[in-house]
């Protein structure tokens, strides 16, 4: 079995990502920007978002994060954006989720150029990727098709199967399989019998935020099985794939933590870059 080491996968991409924004540096005389904006103090978001910019200074990005106490305005945050639309040394914006109740969520992603819209959130990004037209794509299903890729260059006619239809992960990550010619089935939570329908993936991508739901006689032998689950449980962190059972019958097999988590991130600085490679284009 392949234990597809994320870490390792994300640490590459970062080093490539690194040599392209110091040879961007040298041709436009600018390196990306990429701002977050933070709201609040929940503590996972704390921890992304540091993360988040050591990362984007890792790799030479100019980093920024604006942070907003949970009391601040929704026309704050909205004219907030506004600004670093028309700022020419911000390439990509993101807004960290979740947001306190009184701000409209969808309004604040409508809000983001779509151009610089690195989380591929907007809906603008959503049908061009729906399309196959150039896009953002979402950081998770980025990452976890880069994964599969890279164990798997070649999907044409694989079947895939996506558990969980959520806009952040399913719904794109859909998007991207069936653009490399994937058969996809779409699974959730009223699907009648999961099993079976897991039993037929070549591939099995689980998004849907329960702990270990997959169990390893639901996976066909050899088969490529990408867990983006982060469920805290009494034992620790799990992810929504059974790893034990699992290790036994597919032919690689992410961990949690140390699988698609790394590779999210490397994503968001990948997504930051297109972003400024477009807009030098334009
Ligand atoms: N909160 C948790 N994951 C994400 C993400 O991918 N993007 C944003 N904006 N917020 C998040």
């Amino acid at each position: 079995m392949i234990l597809i080491d994320g870490k390792k996968a994300a640490a590459e991409l970062r080093q490539e990502l690194k040599e392209e924004v110091s040879e961007l540096k040298k041709k436009y005389n600018q390196v990306p920007g990429l701002t977050v904006i933070l709201i609040g103090d929940l503590t996972p978001s704390q921890i992304y978002v540091r993360n988040k910019e050591k990362s984007a200074i890792e790799v030479g990005l100019k980093s920024d994060v604006i942070r907003y106490p949970d009391s601040v305005e929704e026309k704050t945050v909205l004219g907030k954006i506004e600004e670093l639309n028309k700022d020419n040394s911000v390439s990509g914006i993101l807004v960290q989720l979740p947001l306190p109740k009184h701000i409209d969520k969808q309004k604040v992603i409508e809000a983001i150029d779509p151009a610089k819209d690195v989380d591929g959130f907007h809906p603008m990004n959503v049908g061009n990727l729906s399309s196959g037209y150039e896009s953002s794509i979402p950081c998770t299903p980025l990452g976890c098709y880069l994964l599969i890729k890279k164990i798997e260059p070649n999907l044409n006619g694989k079947k895939a199967v996506v558990v969980g239809r959520s806009n952040l992960n399913g719904k794109p990550m859909t998007q991207l399989l069936l653009k490399e010619n994937c058969t996809v089935t779409i699974t959730h939570s009223k699907t009648k019998d999961l099993k079976a329908e897991c039993l037929e993936g070549d591939i099995i991508v689980a998004a849907v935020g329960i702990p270990e739901l997959v169990k390893g006689d639901w996976v066909k032998k050899d088969a490529i099985v990408i867990d983006v689950g982060i469920n805290k449980t009494e034992k620790g962190i799990v992810g929504d794939v059974a790893f034990d059972e699992v290790s036994k019958v597919a032919k690689a097999l992410t961990p949690v933590p140390g699988g698609v988590g790394p590779m999210t991130i490397a994503c968001l600085l990948k997504n930051t870059i297109d972003c400024f490679k477009r807009s030098q284009k334009n």
